[in-house]
């Protein structure tokens, strides 16, 4: 079945015990044995629970993926696949990172003896030696819209022995999926696009390779950073309609590119879709459109303050990927605590999540303004 049918039915048939077409959002902790050890496949919702199993089943076919696993948080699935890793093994990482995971990286599991090196975009396979043991990467990376070509990356880890990890949170499994490219892990943020209506806060991870995905259906039990079963059933009404969103996503965020592109207030875009861009190519190759994000940067951090407090639909607020536009300085707010490291996102630097409302309405909105920015400068 093709993508968008396997987005509404994939583990989602007909609730047995009473037809019901949506599947339940089973509200339980526990389940009832007949005697000891006999049940009907669950016993703790911890281990396991049927809409979170749904979505499970429906998200890792999205992937292309045999197994999957549900998160708590973005960060609930980092932190649970960094636990396939230990204290003195080498991590490189692509160092245009989501803030959060720098600090979780950097701040957590280095002071622990784990050995990172964060390398620049071009630089990820060329870092990896025969001490690396894992690979994480993003593409689009976050903020700056940086491509990381994902076959070649895969290519040196898995010659240095190395296991590959992408957080697709940027592309979504619509655009982009990791796994048919050559890695081993694919990671979400189930917040943003998958959920796609800024109402949750959930994490996913998926694998083909079954010794990882013991160890991650071993190690989600025992760290317990799940979902409950009301977020599992939200992403899961959200996958239904994601082909239709990243479509609009995609389209929008295009035509407020080029729109940017055309300003004098703006000193440089960054959107993969725009020919310019330096990995337009490699996104050409391993996506099948350009994402929903764009930033850019204004001409200075007073323009880039002033311009986001302005707009009137863009909200100014942190996360992205909700069908409304958000916009956000990343220095000061989503990327704060990589403002100490040497690739500190620029302090001008704006990023736009482009909702799906009325691209016109959307445009006006920033043209507004950008233009009373200028008056003011
Ligand atoms: C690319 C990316 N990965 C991971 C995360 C972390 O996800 P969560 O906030 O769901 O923990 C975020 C959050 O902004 C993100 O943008």
């Amino acid at each position: 079945m093709d993508f968008e049918t396997r987005a509404i039915h994939e583990g989602q048939e007909p609730d047995p015990a009473t037809g019901a077409v949506t599947v339940p959002i089973y509200q339980t902790s526990t389940y009832v044995q007949d005697a000891v050890g006999e049940h009907k496949g669950f016993d703790y919702s911890r281990t396991a629970n049927p809409t979170r199993r749904a979505l499970e089943i429906c998200l890792a076919s999205l992937e292309s993926a045999e197994y999957g696993f549900g998160f708590s948080s973005g960060m609930g699935a980092t932190t649970t696949v960094m636990h396939l890793v230990a204290p003195g093994d080498r991590i490189v990482a692509v160092n245009d990172v989501y803030g959060g995971t720098y600090r979780l990286f950097s701040k957590v599991y280095g002071p622990k003896g784990y050995e990172f090196e964060f390398a620049g975009h071009d630089d990820v396979a060329g870092a990896i030696d025969e001490r690396t043991r894992l690979v994480w990467i993003e593409s689009p990376t976050n903020p700056l819209l940086n491509v990381v070509d994902i076959r070649a990356v895969a290519d040196a880890a898995h010659a240095a022995g190395a296991v590959v990890a992408v957080d697709n949170t940027f592309a979504t499994p619509y655009l982009q999926r990791p796994l048919e490219l050559g890695a081993d892990i694919v990671v979400h943020s189930t917040t943003k696009y998958l959920g796609g209506h800024s109402d949750l806060v959930g994490g996913f991870a998926a694998t083909n390779d079954p010794t990882v995905a013991e160890r991650l259906a071993f190690l989600q039990n025992s760290l317990g950073a799940v979902p409950g079963p009301f977020d599992s059933w939200l992403v899961l009404r959200g996958l239904k309609t994601l082909a239709l969103r990243m479509q609009r996503h995609c389209e929008n965020a295009r035509a407020v590119a080029e729109f940017l592109t055309g300003r004098a207030e703006v000193e440089q875009v960054f959107y993969p879709g725009l020919p310019g861009h330096p990995g337009h190519e490699i996104a050409a190759r391993q996506m099948s459109d350009f994402g929903g994000m764009v930033s850019f940067l204004a001409a200075s951090v007073e323009e880039a303050e002033g311009l986001v407090a302005r707009t009137k639909i863009w909200k100014l607020a942190e996360s992205l990927g909700g069908v409304e536009s958000l916009i956000e300085v990343p220095y000061a707010m989503t990327h704060a605590s990589t403002s100490d490291a040497p690739f500190a996102a620029p302090e001008n630097l704006v990023r736009l999540s482009v909702g799906i409302e009325s691209v016109d309405d959307l445009v006006a909105d920033l043209e507004a303004a950008l233009v009373r920015s200028a008056a003011t400068a």
